[in-house]
This record gives structure tokens, sequence and C-alpha cells, in this order.
């Protein structure tokens, strides 16, 4: 049977950080959390955004309890100040939903000198869990849900020059992040039962989704988007994955989400399955610790 969101339980009284929550699939997931009753912290790097979208969920869900916080995945600084500040101000965290990201932009590097994909889309989103694992293991039923795509298969780990400092390849660069994101949600499943935690970290993908990831896209993708979005889920319907991932009642650590439709483009949400490389247990234990050793976050 097909999951949609009004199987799901309400979530009152549950806390949820949605990244990159002020617009397309982090809004849309922020969105359902609340309908749900889900306390709900939009984790973004604009606060003027974040109290746009946050107006805009409470025009929809009066009652709703939406926070805004500051967080930009591609600093550090901002990970470790956003992770003292949730901290400080929350003693539980039953959903992590690492949802921000950016494709396919011109090469730069962020403060801490990692490939901007590299860094917003996989190494803050590493850091952050890190940070928010004692929050998140000590509370019964929470869930890590980190976004990856069918670009997993465009790219490989490059773990002799990740930040592409030769060669840069925008559209590599992009499927190394979400490669990355992947290996990261199924190695991080393998930590959590080695270590008896009951958290479950899974993966979700959009299939492909009408937002602004494709702003740096050529001009021509973009004038044909309206041709193109016949193919296109809205945004809407690209976030049921995730919310499957975060809510179903059916899914078990390490499974990923996607939709079931025109080679997974579109559709309601399933499990759907994913390339050898991303089940490469081996390369998943080198990434980890390279990711620990450049962002100097140790997990437990
Ligand atoms: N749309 C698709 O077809 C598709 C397909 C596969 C996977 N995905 C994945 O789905 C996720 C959401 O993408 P989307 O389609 O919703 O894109 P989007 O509409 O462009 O939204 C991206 C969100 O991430 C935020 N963000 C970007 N860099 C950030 C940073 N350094 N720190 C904090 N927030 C940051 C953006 O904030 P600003 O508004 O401030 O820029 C925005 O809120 C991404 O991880 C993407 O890779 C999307």
């Amino acid at each position: 049977m097909t999951w949609n969101l009004n199987s799901a339980p309400k979530q009152t009284g549950r806390i949820a950080v949605v990244t990159g929550a002020n617009i397309g699939l982090g809004f849309e997931v922020a969105m359902a959390l609340a309908e749900k009753g889900c306390t709900v912290v939009l984790a973004c790097r604009n606060m003027q955004k974040a109290e746009a979208a946050k107006a805009d969920i409470l025009t929809k869900h009066a009652k709703a309890t939406v926070t805004c916080m500051q967080l930009d995945l591609s600093s550090l600084k901002s990970v470790h100040g956003f992770a003292a500040a949730f901290s400080k101000r929350y003693a539980t965290l039953d959903l992590l939903i690492n949802n921000a990201g950016i494709m396919m932009p011109p090469y730069t590097l962020s403060e801490d000198g990692f490939e901007s994909q590299l860094a917003a889309n996989y190494l803050g989103h590493f850091a952050l869990t890190g940070l928010l694992l004692p929050v998140l293991t000590k509370t019964a039923n929470s869930r890590v849900v980190s976004l990856s795509s069918l670009a997993h298969k465009w790219g490989g780990i490059r773990l002799d020059d990740p930040q592409f400092k030769t060669g840069y390849d925008k559209k590599k660069a992009y499927g190394q992040s979400k490669l990355a994101c992947l290996m990261f949600a199924y190695e991080l499943q393998r930590r959590l039962t080695q270590s008896g935690h009951t958290t479950l970290s899974v993966a979700a993908h959009p299939g492909v989704s009408a937002t602004n990831l494709f702003q740096h896209m050529p001009k021509i993708i973009q004038v044909l988007s309206p041709l193109t979005s016949l193919m296109f889920q809205s945004a809407k319907g690209g976030a049921q994955p995730t919310l499957y991932a975060a809510l179903g009642a059916d899914i078990q650590g390490g499974d990923y989400c996607g939709p079931s439709a025109m080679g997974e483009m579109r559709g309601a949400p399933c499990k759907v399955g994913s390339n050898r490389a991303s089940r490469d247990i081996a390369m998943a234990a080198k990434l980890w610790a390279l990711s620990e050793e450049l962002t100097g976050v140790r997990y437990p």
C-alpha cells in the first residue's frame, strides 16, 4: 500500500530540526511536520527568509510551534554555534532532517577550505549530526534523515582530492557530495546498531522536483522549465520520500526512500535501492575517517 502523510500518527510533543527549511523541499517537509503537531526548528542561513517561511506555515497552521535558528552549513563555526544553541534550548531531538543543499555552482571554497557542495551538502551535515548525536540518542524513537539524490550515481568519492583542487567538474562534485550523504546514512546506521542505540539513520531522495536547486543550470533548461516541470514533481511531491523516511511506521535503519514511478523521478514514496559504490563498507569507513579529520568532529 502507498504511504501518505494522512497515515502517519500525530507528532505532538516531538521536536524536529529541518535544515534549509525556508524554501523548496525543506519548507514542504517543515510545513507537513508542523501540520502533524511537531515543534519544528527551521535551521536556515538567512533569518529573514526563515521568518518569512515561519509566517507562511503559521498562516496555514496557526497553532503550530515553529522556531527559526541560524545555521550556515558551509561554516563549521556556524554549525558549532547552532548545535550549542539547540542543545541549550532543547533537551530532546526526535527528527533531524539533513535537507539543505546546493547543486552545481561555480567553483568556490568555503571558509573552512572545502569545495562548496561538499561543504554545504555533506561535511556540514556530518558535523551537525555528530554534535547533535548525544541529544538524538537519548531521545526514544529518534531518526536522522539524510537527503541524497539520483545523482549519487554521478561521481565517486575522491579520497585523494575531495575538494577538487584540480579539474573541478561541478556535476561530479555534486555527485560526490550526494554519494557521501548516502554512504553517511548507511554508515551511521551501522555505528548506531553496533553501539546499541535505537536512533535510526535513513536516507531519502525526491526524484526530480521543480525548486531553486536548479538555479545554476544552463539558461536553456530554465527557459524550458514550463515544459520540464511537466516531468518534475512539485516541491510538495518531492518532500514525500523524506516524510516517509521520517514518519513511516515500517521504516528500518539504513532504508533509502524515493519516488516509485518514472525511474524514481516522480510518484508516491517507496523504499528504493542504491548503487554498489554507496554500499562499499570499506570506502564508507575511509570517508568517515576523512570527514572526522576535516571537520574535527569525532563521533562517540
Ligand atoms: N529538487 C530536486 O530535484 C532534488 C533532487 C535530488 C536531491 N535534492 C536534494 O534536496 C535537498 C533540498 O533541495 P531543494 O530542491 O529543496 O533546493 P532549494 O529549493 O534550492 O532549497 C535548498 C535549501 O538549502 C538551503 N541552503 C543552501 N546552502 C545552505 C547552507 N550553506 N546552509 C544552510 N542552508 C543552505 C537554501 O537556503 P537559501 O534559500 O538561503 O539559499 C534552501 O533553504 C538538497 O539536499 C538537494 O540536493 C533535490
